[in-house]
C-alpha cells in the first residue's frame, strides 16, 4: 500500500521535474522513503537541484577482512603496502573488493555476511571499502559522488597493483546497490581489467539505461554478473550485464512483507549472494521474462547458477528462478 504511495508521488512530479526526463531513467521514483530511525521515516525529493563538494581520496577508506581475524576487519591505508602486508594480503590469493550502498559503512551487513561466506570457502584477500563519508549523505548527493568515488577507488587499486602485486585477473569486485556502480565506475578507471564484478541490486533511482558511462556495465570487466532483487523501486529495472539474474521475478521478494522503503528486498541480493557463496545452489533459466518464466515456457532452456565462488561466466542474457521466503533461500532444481 505504502508502496503504491511512493510510486503515485513518483509518478506525478516525474511529469514537473526539472532535471530528467521519465524516459532517461532506470525508475520512475523521484522521492525516497528511508527508515532513518526505527520507525521514523524522511522522505527525500530527488528532483530538486543542488550542488556537492566532490569527494576527496581520504573519503574512501580499506578494512581488511582474513580468516579468524576481527569481525570488522583491519583498517589498512592504501599507500602503506607494509601494512596492508602485515595485515595478510597475499597477490597470490584471490582477492575480493565488496563495497557497501547507501547509509551504510564498512561495517554493514553485506560486508559482513559476504565477507564471512567469501572467507568460509576460501582462504582469500578481502577489502571492504568505505565510502561512508559520501553515502552517509542524501541519495541524491551520494549517488551524484558515485562517478568521482569509482574513479578515486580506481586509482587506490591502481597503487595496489604497483606497490602490493594485485592481481586484477584474480580479482572480483562486488558492490551492493550504489556500491554495484561504484564497482564498475572503478573497473572502468583502472589501468589493467577487473575480472569479474558482481553487482548486487545495483541502484535504480537517477541511474540512466542509456547513459552507461555513468553506472554499472558490461564494458567495465571482462565479466559483469548482477542480482536484480527490487528492481523498479531502490533497484536498476533493467539489465545491465553479461547475465542477470532475477529472484522471483527481480522486484520484491517473498518474505518482505511490509517492505515500505523497498529495503528489505534490496538487501535480500546480498543474501542470496553470501548463500551462494557457501551452499546456495540457486538454479535459474534463461528465459525472456518472468511470465514465461512461471508458465513453464521457459522449461528445458539452459540453466545457470546465480551467484557461486565461481560465477558462470558462460552465461549472456537474462535468468530467473524462485527462491524461499527465509534462508537458505536457494531452492536447488525446485526453482
Ligand atoms: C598515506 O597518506 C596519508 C595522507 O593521505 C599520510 O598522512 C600518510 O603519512 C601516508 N602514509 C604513508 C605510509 O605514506
Ligand atoms: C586465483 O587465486 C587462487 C587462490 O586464491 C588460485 O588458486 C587461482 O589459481 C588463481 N587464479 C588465477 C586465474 O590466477
Ligand atoms: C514476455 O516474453 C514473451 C515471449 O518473448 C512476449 O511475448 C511477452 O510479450 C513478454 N511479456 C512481457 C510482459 O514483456
Amino acid at each position: 500500500m505504502k508502496a503504491l504511495i511512493l510510486y503515485f508521488i513518483g509518478f506525478y512530479s516525474a511529469y514537473s521535474s526539472p532535471v530528467a526526463t521519465v524516459d532517461d531513467q532506470s525508475s520512475f521514483v523521484t522521492h525516497l522513503i528511508s527508515e532513518i530511525d526505527s520507525g521514523q521515516y524522511e522522505i527525500e525529493d530527488l528532483m530538486r537541484e543542488a550542488v556537492f563538494k566532490p569527494p576527496q581520496e581520504s573519503d574512501i577508506q580499506f578494512y581488511f577482512h582474513v580468516r579468524n581475524g576481527p569481525a570488522d576487519g583491519i583498517k589498512v591505508y592504501w599507500n602503506d603496502s607494509e601494512g596492508i602486508r602485515s595485515a595478510g594480503f597475499a597477490k597470490e590469493k584471490h582477492t575480493l573488493f565488496i563495497i557497501h550502498g547507501w547509509r551504510n559503512q564498512y561495517d554493514a551487513k553485506v560486508i559482513e555476511v559476504v565477507s564471512k561466506a567469501a572467507l568460509d570457502v576460501q582462504d582469500i584477500n578481502v577489502f571492504a571499502v568505505d565510502w561512508s563519508k559520501i553515502s552517509f549523505k542524501t541519495y541524491l548527493e551520494a549517488s551524484s559522488a558515485v562517478p568521482e568515488v569509482g574513479s578515486l577507488l580506481g586509482k587506490l587499486m591502481d597503487s595496489l597493483v604497483e606497490n602490493n602485486g594485485l592481481d586484477l585477473a584474480n580479482t572480483t569486485v562486488a558492490g551492493h546497490s550504489l556500491g554495484a556502480h561504484v564497482a564498475g565506475i572503478a573497473c572502468a578507471h583502472v589501468e589493467g581489467e577487473c575480472d569479474v564484478i558482481v553487482g548486487m541490486d545495483p541502484a535504480g533511482p537517477l541511474f540512466s539505461y542509456d547513459k552507461t558511462e555513468g553506472r554499472l556495465d558490461t564494458t567495465d570487466a571482462k565479466f559483469v554478473h548482477v542480482i536484480h532483487t527490487n528492481a523498479g523501486l531502490l533497484g536498476f529495472n533493467k539489465a545491465i550485464g553479461h547475465a542477470d539474474y532475477f529472484p522471483n521475478g527481480g522486484g520484491s521478494q517473498p518474505g518482505c512483507i511490509l517492505d515500505i522503503t523497498g529495503s528489505c528486498s534490496h538487501s535480500r541480493s546480498y543474501l542470496y549472494y553470501a548463500e551462494s557463496l557457501t551452499s546456495g545452489h540457486f538454479t535459474a533459466m534463461k528465459c525472456d521474462n518472468y511470465t514465461e518464466y512461471k508458465n513453464g515456457n521457459c522449461d528445458g532452456q539452459i540453466k545457470s547458477f546465480m551467484g557461486q565462488y565461481q560465477v558462470d561466466k558462460s552465461a549472456r542474457g537474462s535468468y530467473f528462478l524462485k527462491t524461499h521466503s527465509s534462508a537458505p533461500f536457494a531452492m536447488g532444481d525446485n526453482s
